[in-house]
């Protein structure tokens, strides 16, 4: 049996387990996805643990996906991101995603491919468009490195318009600014909201309703409400609207294509997730 997992803390409600368990169901792999919550402090124990008990893959989530960094070979996007959130154990270049463990584990960052696969999916062209990402947090990094990667010029605007700028200054042609940068929106056809504004939180919005327009397309990481008052009002204006857990499932994914070397069965995966953000 294959084992796969995901480290934060808290994971409690995390939604993971029940995606790729159904992705396993769907193609008859032999395996659990389980969810673990080490402290802090026994992060680097946690992960060596992982590698010497034969986990085959472990996705990283809050507080850890930096911290976690130092302890994997990251490839070069987790690396310019300064963010891992799916690690590799053992040698998977041969496919079938057996355990090896005689390598160093590799660290990826599949939010990246979660963005970029969310706008490819909706038919929104990425190559030579203007994109503006709001927040410069992990999430806001994964966006704007990935829009950048995909050919958008992106423009990062941030509550704390110092972190836009160092932000924009890892991407070469970015630019960064503070919120009252958020007028560059008119001149966009790419919108990432990757602040936390709106989560739990229906009336809130972290861009002026008279920014949005027909020509954008707009991607909330926020999935709780699905529906957040930013889609709301980008749907009102002609945008295409994209809500948070196409980003979500998107990068479990990309993460369970890295584990097992087999396409994710993505309906299946989309619709276990549904399920549980609509029960
Ligand atoms: P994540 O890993 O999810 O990106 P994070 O690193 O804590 O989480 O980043 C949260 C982002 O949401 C930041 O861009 C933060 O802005 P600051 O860098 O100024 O803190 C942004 N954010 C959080 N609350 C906000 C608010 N009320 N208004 C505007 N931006 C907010």
């Amino acid at each position: 049996m294959h084992v796969y997992g995901l480290v934060g803390n808290p994971v409690g409600h995390s939604l993971s387990p029940p995606m790729h368990e159904a992705a396993y169901e769907t193609l008859g792999i032999d395996a659990r996805y389980v969810t673990f919550e080490p402290e802090p402090s026994a992060l680097a124990d946690a992960i060596a643990g992982a590698d010497a008990l034969g986990i085959d893959g472990l996705n990283v989530t809050i507080p850890f996906k930096q911290d976690v960094l130092e302890l994997v070979d990251p490839d070069p996007l987790a690396d310019r991101i300064g963010a891992v959130n799916t690690i590799a154990f053992g040698d998977t270049s041969g496919g079938d995603g057996e355990h090896v463990g005689d390598t160093t584990p590799k660290g990826y960052n599949t939010d990246a491919a979660g963005v970029t696969r969310a706008f490819d999916r909706h038919d929104v062209h990425l190559d030579g468009s203007n994109a503006v990402v709001v927040g410069a947090g992990g999430a806001g990094r994964a966006a704007a490195f990935a829009l950048a990667d995909a050919g958008a010029s992106v423009h990062v605007a941030n509550r704390t318009a110092a972190k836009a700028a160092d932000l924009a200054t890892d991407i070469p042609g970015a630019t960064g600014g503070g919120l009252d940068s958020l007028d560059r929106i008119r001149d966009a056809t790419v919108l990432v909201n990757a602040t936390s504004v709106g989560m739990e939180a229906p009336d809130e919005t972290p861009v002026p309703a008279e920014y949005l327009h027909g020509d954008l397309a707009v991607l909330d990481a926020v999935y709780t409400p699905i529906e957040t008052r930013l889609l709301r009002e980008a749907a009102d204006a002609g945008a295409v609207t994209i809500d948070g857990a196409w980003m979500l499932l998107l990068q479990g994914v990309e993460a369970f294509e890295l584990w097992t070397g087999r396409d994710a069965p993505v309906e299946a995966m989309n619709a276990a997730l549904r399920d549980r953000l609509t029960a």
